[in-house]
This record gives structure tokens, sequence and C-alpha cells, in this order.
């Protein structure tokens, strides 16, 4: 015997998001308890943080020589390299502090969390 599908949040969030790139980056119980969590987006690797300003993932890898964010201090909407403290703000991806700060830029995502997972999409504003 089968049941009928009854829609739920899950349903909702794809038919809303039918035509983004939206992927399940993994549980939010992780996330939501130690505050960051590492996951993909294809071939990039997703840094996702929960700070008292919000969620927020970033590409895991500094612009300026490519260390890995994932050791980075983070706090409200910046955060900093442990590499050469370069500081980047995590809503737009931009360096800052830095009167001459160049192109260097992170990659950023949306997040969305529906039910217990996480959903990352390439920001659109
Ligand atoms: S590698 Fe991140 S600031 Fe230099």
């Amino acid at each position: 015997m089968r049941t009928k599908h009854r829609p739920g949040p899950y349903d909702e969030y794809l038919q809303a998001n039918a035509d983004d790139e939206a992927v399940d980056a993994g549980p939010a119980d992780g996330l939501l308890s130690a505050g960051r969590m590492l996951a993909r987006f294809g071939d990039v690797e997703v840094l996702v943080v929960r700070t008292r300003r919000g969620l927020f993932a970033v590409e895991n890898c500094c612009p300026h020589l490519g260390r890995p964010l994932s050791d980075a201090f983070v706090s409200g909407r910046r955060v900093v390299c442990q590499g050469h403290h370069r500081r980047y703000d995590l809503s737009s991806g931009k360096e800052v502090g830095r009167p001459a700060a160049g192109p260097a830029r992170l990659r950023t995502f949306d997040i969305d969390i529906i039910g217990d997972r996480v959903w990352l999409r390439p920001k659109t504003r």
C-alpha cells in the first residue's frame, strides 16, 4: 500500500527554488552546536559559520595566498585569515580594513536551513 505524499517544507523549498542550483550541505545540528562546518558546493569547499550576526557561507580559501579559512577568527560579520591577517566581510566577501584593498573577494553563498539540513546556493544579491 502506498501512502499519499504530503508536501512539507522541503517540497516548498524545492518548488520556490526550482531554477537555483541549491545543494544539500549536510545536517544542521553540527553547525548550530559547533558554530561552523565545512561543506562542498561542487568542487568548492565552503566554510559555513554561525555568528551573533547570523549564518554565513564563504569559500574556504583566502583570496590572498589560498590558505584555508576553516581555522580563521570569526566575529560578527568578519573573518580574519590566520595567514597574514587580512579581513573579509562574510556577507559580501569583500576585503575590508585596507585602504588599497584590491579586487580580492571571497565567493559567498546563501544559506537556508530546511528541516534539519543546511542548503547552499550561489549568492544572488
Ligand atoms: S593567505 Fe590569507 S591573508 Fe595571506
